[in-house]
């Protein structure tokens, strides 16, 4: 089986180092690069995060590039009442071994696109859109040449997390958003319309915490971190599972129910900043976004009890 090229672009952040692990121990992906922007905490953290995570799962050969400090036009706005002040909950931080690779986000990705044939390389996007925007505003072609997108954000439905209206990823950089779904990409979107659906309960974190090795447990950690918060914050039993969705979408798009629509965000309004406004009345065969409406929760999270099983 043709292994699938991948860049994970993500804010670690408790769900992104899921998702990362997810992938980490995922053999039918070739991650070629985990590339780190500011969002839940500073870009400084974000990328020592995605660094330890890597350590984590002995997977040395990933090189981790640090990307955007700041969204492209609005001041930093971070969630770390939801990830701990360091990002990953209550997780131990430290300085990992190897250090962040030479060049920027931005340069990876076009390297990484540009270098091999048309469609190969998969993004997977875990935080705000910045440094997909950058890339495309250095490469404009990268929009033909780029495999699937898969983005966390948004939200139709169920309405925002941080404001009534938008989603955190979307919210944070709304204007490198608006540029990526106006720039030809090929995106699938999972917004909280289906990360709601996905839901971290007891039972499933106990089976992942049942499971021996070191990143397993790690998950599990990070997954009550996000349990406890939300009881505090939300009120819910139980914590939406975002980022991981990106990953599972790319390995099991079969786990997931996808609508071809048309894509736009809100980013002059103070209101509704970052509201995603999605237009299912498309021609489905011309249609550049897909947006996703139901995931298969349970088989979401066998699979990745599944591949943290493979990790050290
Ligand atoms: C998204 O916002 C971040 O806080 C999470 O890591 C996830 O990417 C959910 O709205
Ligand atoms: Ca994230």
């Amino acid at each position: 089986m043709q292994r699938q090229s991948l860049i994970i672009d993500c804010d670690p952040g408790v769900d992104d180092a899921v998702g990362l692990l997810l992938a980490f121990g995922s053999s039918e992906l070739d991650l070629l690069a985990v590339t780190t922007v500011a969002g839940n905490v500073s870009l400084e953290r974000t990328t020592r995060n995605a660094r330890i995570l890597r350590q984590l799962a002995g997977r040395t050969n990933v090189p981790v590039f640090a990307g955007a400090q700041r969204p492209l036009r609005r001041p930093p706005g971070e969630a770390a009442e939801f990830h701990g002040a360091e990002g990953l909950g209550v997780l131990e931080t430290f300085e990992p071994d190897l250090p962040v690779a030479e060049g920027t986000a931005a340069q990876a990705i076009i390297e990484a696109v540009m270098n091999r044939p048309e469609g190969a390389v998969a993004l997977a996007i875990m935080g705000p859109m910045t440094n997909l925007a950058l890339a495309l505003r250095a490469e404009p072609r990268m929009a033909e040449r780029l495999g699937p997108v898969v983005v966390m954000g948004g939200a139709r439905s169920e309405g925002g997390n941080i404001t009534a209206s938008a989603e955190f990823n979307i919210w944070a950089d709304p204007d490198a958003a608006a540029e990526v779904f106006a720039s030809g990409c090929r995106v699938t979107v999972l917004g909280l319309d289906v990360t709601h659906q996905v839901r971290a309960t007891q039972a499933r974190i106990a089976a992942i915490a049942a499971q021996a090795g070191t990143c397993a447990r790690t998950a599990a950690s990070l997954l009550r971190f996000s349990q406890d918060v939300e009881r505090r914050i939300v009120g819910w039993e139980w914590a939406p599972l975002h980022d991981p969705c990106t990953v599972a979408w790319l390995l099991k798009p079969e786990f997931f129910r996808a609508v071809p629509c048309r894509i736009e965000v809100e980013t002059e309004s103070d209101l509704t900043r970052g509201h995603t406004a999605v237009e299912f009345r498309v021609d489905p065969a011309s249609a550049r976004h897909h947006w996703v409406v139901e995931a298969d929760a349970d088989a979401v999270f066998a699979l990745i009890a599944e591949r943290l099983e493979r990790l050290p």
